[in-house]
């Protein structure tokens, strides 16, 4: 077992330097909000430990893993606005307990000071760095796109769907790694492998999310839970239940995505049980061993300790174990 807290208090107590609150408080004080509202810290744990196993000083990597984590709470801010959502991390959502323009200018504050902390790289690193997140920061934007098209379209592909999440979330989580290796001088082919399996996992982890997102125990889940039903989110779940259930539930599927009730319990019931005789819900379950399968494959071409790699797929093993 690796000892995850000697990252995450490290991180901790950066994080909350970095979003201290000052004037005018309006735009900071949701800041500091969503960042204390605390979060799994997934991706900038990644940074230190990919940077750590490319057997650079983890310390070194902790501007880059700070900004990938402001970027990421950027990204939940005008997310939940997006989608309409009024939970995140057990708590109101900051367009609720504020309001819209709030959401949205603070949201910008973050994206600026995430990339802000790029500055503190000597001059090499720092372009190393910001032509990465700048890259990957607009993938998001593509991806999150996609993802609200795909709301009002009838017609979409599981391919379309893989491409979507691999925008919107995996990028982030490969980018994440990559950094570390970055700020490590690891070998370019290494950095590229780091990528590649922190992408794979990203895009098991965006099923899992989805998955949670209709299964999860809204007692500890923290989010809306049957949110992306009500959104009429076309997920692994609904297009897999599409495909491969009865024409009725086919047809019972199409209709319940094209309404917006205004009490959603039912529509939220009767979906959750198609997905689960359709066998949907298994298949999202065996599609997310299938990538977490195919990011343990790629870690087979990377050069680091057995030990590290042995780490990194308990990693990669805990996420898929996770209910929040
Ligand atoms: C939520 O990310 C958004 C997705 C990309 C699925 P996380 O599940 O990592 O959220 P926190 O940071 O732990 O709250
Ligand atoms: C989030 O996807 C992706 C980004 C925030 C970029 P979701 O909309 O599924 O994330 P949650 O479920 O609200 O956390
Ligand atoms: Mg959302
Ligand atoms: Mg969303
Ligand atoms: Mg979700």
């Amino acid at each position: 077992m690796i000892p995850l807290e000697k990252y995450s208090e490290a991180l901790s107590q950066k994080l909350a330097a970095t979003v201290s609150v000052k004037e005018p408080e309006q735009l900071y004080g949701p800041v500091s909000y969503i960042v204390s509202l605390g979060g799994k810290r997934l991706r900038p744990i990644l940074t230190l430990m990919s940077c750590d196993f490319f057997s650079g000083s983890y310390e070194k990597a902790m501007d880059a893993a700070i900004a990938v984590e402001l970027f990421h709470n950027f990204s939940l801010i005008h997310d939940d606005i997006m989608d309409n959502a009024p939970l995140r991390r057990g708590q109101e959502t900051v367009h609720e307990k504020w309001d819209i323009n709030t959401g949205i200018l603070s949201g910008d504050a973050m994206l600026i000071l995430a990339y802000q902390l790029f500055e503190n790289y000597e001059p090499a690193l720092f372009r190393d760095l910001a032509k990465l997140f700048s890259k990957t920061a607009l993938q998001v934007c593509e991806g999150q796109q996609y993802d609200v098209d795909f709301e009002t379209r009838d017609d979409v592909t599981l391919p379309e769907y893989i491409k979507m999440i691999d925008y919107k979330t995996a990028v982030l989580i490969g980018a994440a790694m990559k950094m570390g290796a970055i700020v490590a001088g690891a070998s370019e082919s290494c950095t590229e492998h780091i990528y590649d399996f922190g992408r794979y996992l990203g895009i098991a982890f965006q099923l899992q999310d989805d998955y949670l997102d209709a299964f999860g125990n809204p007692e500890n889940f923290g989010k809306q839970v049957g949110g992306d039903i009500i959104a009429n989110k076309k997920t692994f779940l609904y297009l897999t239940a599409f495909q491969n259930g009865s024409k009725k539930q086919a047809d019972e599927l199409v209709n319940l995505f094209s309404i917006e009730p205004k009490d959603p319990s039912d529509k939220i019931e009767t979906v959750k049980r198609i997905f689960q005789t359709s066998g949907a819900s298994e298949a999202t379950k065996k599609e997310i061993i299938h990538y977490t399968e195919k990011a343990n494959q790629v870690l087979e071409k990377i050069d680091i300790s057995s030990e590290n790699k042995e780490a990194l797929r308990e990693f990669g093993k805990s996420l898929m174990a996770r209910t929040v």
